[in-house]
C-alpha cells in the first residue's frame, strides 16, 4: 500500500511558495519494535515552518532537499508496539506532511494523547494544542493579565490571535482591541473572535487609532507581528506595562541587516515596563492542564475555536503560503483523513 507525502523540493528565498514542495508516493512504513504506526487526520501549518524550510531553528531537525516536510498534526494510532501510544488512541505529534507516520513516545517534542475526543478532533490542532496553549501562556504566564488591564493584540485574526481575546475574557478581561489586515478580517475579529474593537493596519492610521483607543496607554500588548507596529506600541506604554513577544511575522522575510531598528525601546525603562519573549514548548509539562482548562472554557461556551480548514493533503503548500499573504482566518489546517 502507498501513501502520499510532501517533500521539500527547494528552499524559499522570500515567502514560501507552492513550488518549494513536491508531492510523491511512498510505501507505508512498517511497524518496528517500540513504535506506533499512525494515520494522519489533520495537519497544521504555522509561520515558523518557513524557518524549518531554511534550517533556521535548532528546534526542528535539519531538513535536506527531498526530506518529508516537517509538521505537527492529529493522528490515530492504527498499529502499536508502544505502550504509551496504544492502538486506537488519538494523538497530537510531529508527523511530517504525510498520510501515515511511524513515531515513538520518546521523540521530541513528545507526542501527547488527546483526552477530549468528544470535541471535534481538529481542536487538537487549534485550541487544545499549541495555538491555544500559546494564547494562554502568553496572556497568563508572560502577560500576567489583570482584569483591569487595557489590552492590544497584533496578528489578531491569525491562529494564535483569533483565540487571544476569548482567552483574555475567560481570564477576566473586560475589553480587547485587535489589529488585523483588511475590512473582512476586522469584521471577523468583532463578530467571531470576541474582540471589542478592530484596527485595520492596512487602511487605518495606526497612530491615530492607538491614541484614540488608549488615551492613557497600553497595559498588555500581545505581539505576533513585531517591526514598526511594535515600535508604535513601545511609545504608548502605561506604567508597568507588559509586552508579550509571541512572534514577529513582519520580520520573518527580512535578512538580518534589513530588520527594523527600534526607536522607542528606552520607554520600557521610563515606564518600568517589561518585554518578554517565550517559547510555548518550554511549558510542555503543563500542556495537559492547559488542555483541561481550555476544554472547560469551550464546553462553557466562552471559547469557540476559529478554524480555517481545507480539504485534502494536496492543499498543504497553499495553506502555508496563505499565512504569508494574510489569507487565513483563524487556525489554518488541512483535513487529511478520517478515523478508521
Ligand atoms: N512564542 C511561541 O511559542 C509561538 C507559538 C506559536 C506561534 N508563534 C508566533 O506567533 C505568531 C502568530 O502565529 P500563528 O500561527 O497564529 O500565525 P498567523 O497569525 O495565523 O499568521 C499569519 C497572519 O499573520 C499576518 N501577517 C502576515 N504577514 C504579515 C506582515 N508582514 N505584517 C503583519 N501581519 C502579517 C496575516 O494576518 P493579516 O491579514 O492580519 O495581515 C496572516 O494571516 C507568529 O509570529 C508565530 O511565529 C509563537
Amino acid at each position: 500500500m502507498k501513501q502520499k507525502q510532501w517533500v521539500l523540493a527547494g528552499r524559499p528565498t522570500g515567502a514560501p511558495s507552492v513550488d518549494n514542495f513536491r508531492l510523491q508516493e511512498a510505501p507505508l512504513p512498517v511497524l518496528t519494535t517500540g513504535k506506533a504506526l499512525v494515520k494522519t487526520l489533520y495537519l497544521g501549518v504555522a509561520p515558523v515552518m518557513l524557518r524549518y524550510m531554511r534550517n533556521e531553528t535548532a528546534f526542528e531537525r535539519p531538513m535536506q532537499i527531498g526530506d518529508v516536510m516537517a509538521g505537527r498534526g492529529v493522528a490515530q494510532v492504527i498499529q502499536s508496539d508502544c505502550p504509551d501510544l496504544p492502538l486506537g488512541a488519538i494523538i497530537q505529534a510531529r508527523l511530517g506532511w504525510q498520510e501515515y507516520a511511524l513515531i515513538d513516545a520518546a521523540q521530541y517534542p513528545k507526542p501527547f494523547i488527546l483526552p477530549h475526543t468528544d470535541l471535534p478532533l481538529s481542536y487538537g490542532i487549534s485550541t487544545l494544542a499549541l495555538s491555544g496553549f500559546t494564547a494562554l501562556v502568553g496572556l497568563r504566564e508572560i502577560g500576567k493579565l489583570k482584569p483591569t488591564d487595557t489590552i492590544l493584540v497584533s496578528g489578531a485574526g491569525g491562529g494564535v490571535g483569533s483565540q487571544v481575546a476569548m482567552v483574555a475574557k475567560a481570564l477576566g478581561a473586560q475589553s480587547v482591541v485587535g489589529i488585523a489586515g483588511g475590512p473582512a478580517k476586522c469584521q471577523a475579529l468583532l463578530s467571531k473572535m470576541a474582540y471589542d474593537v478592530a484596527i485595520d493596519y492596512k487602511n487605518d492610521c495606526l497612530e491615530e487609532r492607538l491614541d484614540e483607543l488608549f488615551p492613557s496607554g497600553i497595559d498588555v500588548f500581545f505581539d505576533n507581528v513585531g517591526g514598526p507596529l511594535l515600535d508604535l506600541v513601545l511609545a504608548r506604554l502605561k506604567r508597568r506595562a507588559r509586552i508579550v513577544i509571541c512572534g514577529g511575522i513582519s520580520e520573518y522575510l527580512l535578512e538580518d541587516g534589513d530588520r527594523y531598528q527600534y526607536k522607542n525601546l528606552q520607554n520600557l525603562g521610563r515606564q518600568d515596563a517589561k518585554m518578554e519573549a517565550f517559547f510555548v514548548y518550554d511549558y510542555e509539562p503543563y500542556f495537559s492542564s492547559y488542555a483541561e482548562q481550555l476544554a472547560a472554557w469551550i464546553r462553557a461556551g466562552i471559547i469557540t475555536p476559529i478554524e480555517h480548514i481545507s480539504e485534502g493533503i494536496e492543499t498543504l503548500p497553499q495553506a502555508l503560503v496563505d499565512l504569508y499573504v494574510g489569507a487565513n482566518f483563524g487556525v489554518r489546517m488541512v483535513h487529511v483523513g478520517d478515523v478508521s
